[in-house]
């Protein structure tokens, strides 16, 4: 869709944008983050720490991600021994000390680059629950609003999906009804903000919707007063019929889904896009955002808020094995072709040379398959 793709790359345009050194600098030093806590972990023998006492397996899991990239990277050897000796917490430290004096300004990098050096500082209580990763990623605003939102990834998704749903309402509008647009694990509602502000002109219902009770009341609050905006709990992982319980009188009455960064949770992701495509009125729209690759900083901060689902091969393969929370690209386009939509696009193409493709953060934009019934 040509104008969602010119509103993301304008979109990204518009604000800071992130120098590749940045990148390069935050990866050198989740890497020594990751071979210290490895170290402390399993001393001698890293191989052991995936064995260490305390953990849970998701934690185990974790570990066993940093052993594949400390592998990837060279710090570690096939065999998983060290290579060079693992950095001390110092070295650690002033890895972080040089990633923030290459993007010092919040909203410019500064505020995940600080959010990623407390994570790395707090690894070992990460990994026992004795720090939750909530109280530092919550621990200011402009954490989680340069995350989902002020990033220039996330201004393209964002701009590039609100546009989705904007052309969807519209359409809905010209055959004289008003718009449903329902969103699942809306969170902080970093996308949302971007789409309700590209629809303001336009009369419509939008149901926010998130698993965790925090984030609902948070939405009732920040969004009180906007006209159509209503907001309630919704599990992408319940079954169909507790959803359209959910739902009420939305379910089977949906003209738009918007699922930003949320669809990984699914223990079945192709069970949970195929009840929310049966939610849909024909003709509906999916916006998907999601990122393919597990990126080095992810993997010692926000990977602590995922949970691998229960053994299975599904398509990404089986995650408990792989230990990826994230499908790649190609799995995101084949899950959505195969459970109830007919994928129209991927924005930004994962060949595109736009800047914000590097963070592999795409949105796919899918209409609801048609079926028997629609007749
Ligand atoms: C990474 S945040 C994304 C927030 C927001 N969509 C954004 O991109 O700005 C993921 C959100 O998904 C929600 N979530 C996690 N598991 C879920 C589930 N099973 N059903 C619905 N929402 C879920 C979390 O509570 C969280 O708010």
């Amino acid at each position: 869709m040509r104008e969602a793709r010119r509103a993301g790359a304008e979109a990204a345009d518009c604000g800071p944008k992130l120098d590749p050194l940045v990148d390069a600098a935050r990866d050198r030093a989740a890497l020594a983050s990751m071979a210290w806590a490895v170290d402390r972990l399993g001393g001698d023998s890293p191989a052991a720490a995936t064995m260490a006492a305390d953990l849970s397996a998701d934690a185990r899991a974790i570990v066993g991600r940093w052993l594949d990239e400390l592998r990837r990277s060279g710090h570690l050897s096939a065999d998983i021994r060290w290579v060079s000796a693992p950095p001390s917490r110092a070295e650690v430290d002033r890895a972080w000390a040089e990633a923030l004096a290459l993007a010092p300004d919040p909203g410019a990098g500064g505020a995940l680059t600080r959010f990623f050096a407390a994570c790395s500082r707090n690894l070992p209580a990460l990994l026992t629950g004795e720090v939750r990763l909530q109280s530092l990623l919550f621990d200011q605003d402009d954490i989680a609003a340069e995350i989902y939102r002020t990033n220039e990834a996330s201004r393209y998704t964002n701009a590039a999906a609100a546009e989705v749903v904007r052309a969807r309402c519209r359409g809905v509008l010209r055959s004289g009804r008003t718009p449903q647009v329902l969103e699942v694990g809306g969170g902080v509602g970093g996308t949302t903000e971007a789409v309700l502000d590209t629809v303001r002109d336009l009369p419509l219902r939008y149901h926010f919707t998130d698993v965790g009770d925090w984030f609902v009341t948070r939405a009732c609050t920040h969004w009180a007063g906007r006209a159509g905006l209503s907001a309630g709990i919704l599990d992408i992982n319940d079954a169909s019929e507790r959803q359209r319980e959910a739902l009420g009188d939305l379910a089977g009455g949906i003209d738009v889904v918007l699922a930003a960064n949320v669809m990984h949770n699914a223990v079945d992701v192709s069970s949970s896009l195929r009840i929310l495509a049966d939610l849909c009125r024909p003709e509906a729209a999916l916006a998907l955002i999601e990122t393919g690759t597990e990126h080095l900083p992810l993997l010692i901060s926000m990977r602590f808020l995922m949970t691998l689902p229960p053994p299975g091969s599904g398509i990404g393969g089986d995650r408990t094995r792989t230990g990826r929370t994230l499908l790649d690209t190609t799995d995101w386009s084949e899950v959505v072709a195969a459970s109830g939509w007919d994928l129209l696009d991927v924005l930004p193409g994962p060949d595109d040379d736009h800047p914000a493709a590097r963070y592999d953060q795409h949105v796919w934009h899918a209409v609801r398959a048609p079926k028997e019934t629609d007749r």
